[in-house]
């Protein structure tokens, strides 16, 4: 035999001991009586998603649809059994009773490859994660968001400047970069204790470069993330970080500045203010930047796109977006001005933003980590200690069981009268339980400002090049969150 065909007889060898070694685990469901699609050797069910073709939620509301009804749904992330639990009350008690199990998640890049995002508080572990959060609560209570309002409220009118001073000659403009914009400067106002200036600046300045699409992945990042989703060794073969370390260089320098003016200045009540004590309590510095880099990155793009997506919704869905002006124009008679208090009582405009979200969850699915084995709710069965379970968000979204007419924008179904009728787990925008977005009610007020401010001075229509359904708008493949990866004209009209 010549060298070259023993060679090649190691090689076949060696790639189906490879291929044996990736189905090994492949009899788990079927063993525990969870229906699953059929895997693949080295893909297990998630092929698309590994070869990019999907992203994937997209890859997971596949599976989903093929289950109709089940509370559980195993199947395969490359090698890795993982199960997608949808159910209402598994739901519940895997984010709500049985926390204590569930309390990590798998999406926690290791240190060493990813110092930035690893100490995100969305990445942080057990104790720490507990100890981070609850010093960080506070921020976010009725009190602080009132004392936040007005700088929000400035930021969103600055908005509307901006709309005025790019409008085309056809009074077109691209919204998209606009809302990221927005969110960039809300954001570093109250929680990095910078004026950003994003909105006033022609040329992206080097804040928002760090800041901005730091979750719209390139074909490295999906992979590094799915890789480390399933358990996978390819994740310590590419050794990459999911958020890059540029990134975190350029905030690390601005907020030194940011921190070391703020301390000779009386407190603002801010979330910065929050963050700074966890500094004076003690946390380790590392830890402290990488809190108000976390605020920053994943309250920015997150709000930006839930703006972007209720604008479009009202330029394709007019007679909503008159019901809400109306709203938003009695309220103002009354109240004299856009006021938190406005804000907080506008019922249709709640309505609206709870439809966006609702169509385009900014984190479409949720995922959790097994730290011990668990009897599932309901069955026998039980999964091991570190096995991933999904929350898949949009697929229930999307549900014609759970929502009549899934895929259009009816902000009716939210009406007090009509809203009993939606099952609380089938809705999580949010997500739920201890863990949920500890950003959520600033949210609510910063998109719906701005919302607000906009539909008070512009009547919104379509443009040349505007989306005219959700199928034509281009949401970005690679990203774990949904974001639309282009610019998205739209045209506005001044009241
Ligand atoms: C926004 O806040 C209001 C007032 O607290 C609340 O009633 C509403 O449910 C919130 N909306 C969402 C989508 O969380």
């Amino acid at each position: 035999m010549s060298v070259l065909a023993a060679l090649l007889l190691v090689v076949v060898l060696l790639a189906l001991l490879v291929v044996a070694a990736s189905c090994r685990r492949f009899g788990t469901w079927r063993r525990k009586g969870i229906p699953h699609p059929r895997p693949l050797p080295l893909f297990g069910n998630c092929i698309d998603a590994v070869l990019l073709r999907t992203s994937f939620y997209e890859a997971l509301d596949k599976i989903y649809r093929q289950f109709p009804g089940q509370p559980y749904i195993g199947f395969y992330g490359g090698s890795s059994p993982m199960l997608l639990v949808c159910g209402s009350e598994a739901v519940k008690d895997i984010t709500v009773k049985d926390f204590h199990v569930f309390t990590d998640h798998k999406l926690s890049p290791d240190s060493r490859y990813d110092t930035l995002f690893s100490k995100f508080l969305f990445c942080l572990l057990g104790d720490q994660w507990k100890s981070i959060r609850a010093r960080q609560t506070p921020a976010f209570s009725s009190g602080r968001l009132k004392a936040m309002f007005p700088t929000v409220k400035a930021t969103a009118d600055r908005l509307c400047e901006v709309i005025d001073k790019r409008l085309d000659k056809d009074g077109a403009v691209g919204i998209n970069g606009l809302c990221s914009r927005y969110g960039i400067d809300v954001i570093a106002a109250v929680a990095f204790g910078i004026e950003a200036r994003a909105l006033d600046s022609d040329e992206p300045p080097p804040f928002m470069k760090a800041v901005s699409a730091a979750f719209r992945f390139g074909p490295l990042e999906a992979l590094i993330t799915l890789a480390l989703l399933f358990s996978s060794p390819v994740y310590h073969v590419l050794r990459a970080p999911i958020i890059k370390e540029w990134r975190a260089v350029v905030l690390r320098g601005l907020l030194r500045e940011a921190t070391e003016l703020r301390e000779r200045e009386p407190p603002r009540k801010d979330v910065f203010d929050t963050l700074l004590s966890l500094k004076k309590d003690g946390v380790p510095q590392v830890v402290f930047e990488a809190q108000v880099m976390s605020m920053q990155v994943a309250g920015s793009e997150t709000s930006s796109t839930a703006v972007l997506a209720i604008l479009w919704e009202l330029a394709l869905n007019q007679d909503c977006q008159d019901r809400l002006r109306e709203e938003l124009r009695e309220a103002v008679a009354k109240q004299g001005a856009v006021t938190y208090e406005l804000l907080h009582d506008a019922e249709y405009l709640d309505m609206v933003f709870k439809e966006a979200v609702r169509l385009w969850p900014v984190m479409p699915w949720l995922d959790r980590v097994a730290s011990e084995d668990y009897v599932l709710p309901g069955t026998n069965a039980v999964i091991e200690k570190g096995t991933v379970i999904i929350i898949p968000i949009f697929s229930f979204h999307r549900d014609p069981e759970r929502f009549d007419d899934p895929d259009t924008f009816k902000p009716e179904r939210w009406a007090p009268e009509n809203v009993a009728k939606i099952d609380k787990m089938s809705y999580l925008p949010f997500g739920n339980g201890p863990r949920a977005c500890i950003g959520f009610r600033f949210a609510n007020m910063s998109v719906k400002s701005a919302v607000a401010s906009v539909v008070l001075k512009y009547r919104i229509g379509m443009a040349e090049g505007t989306p005219k359904s959700h199928a034509e708008l281009e949401l970005s493949p690679l990203s774990f969150i949904i974001s639309p990866h282009k610019e998205l004209p739209l045209r506005f009209e001044r009241l």
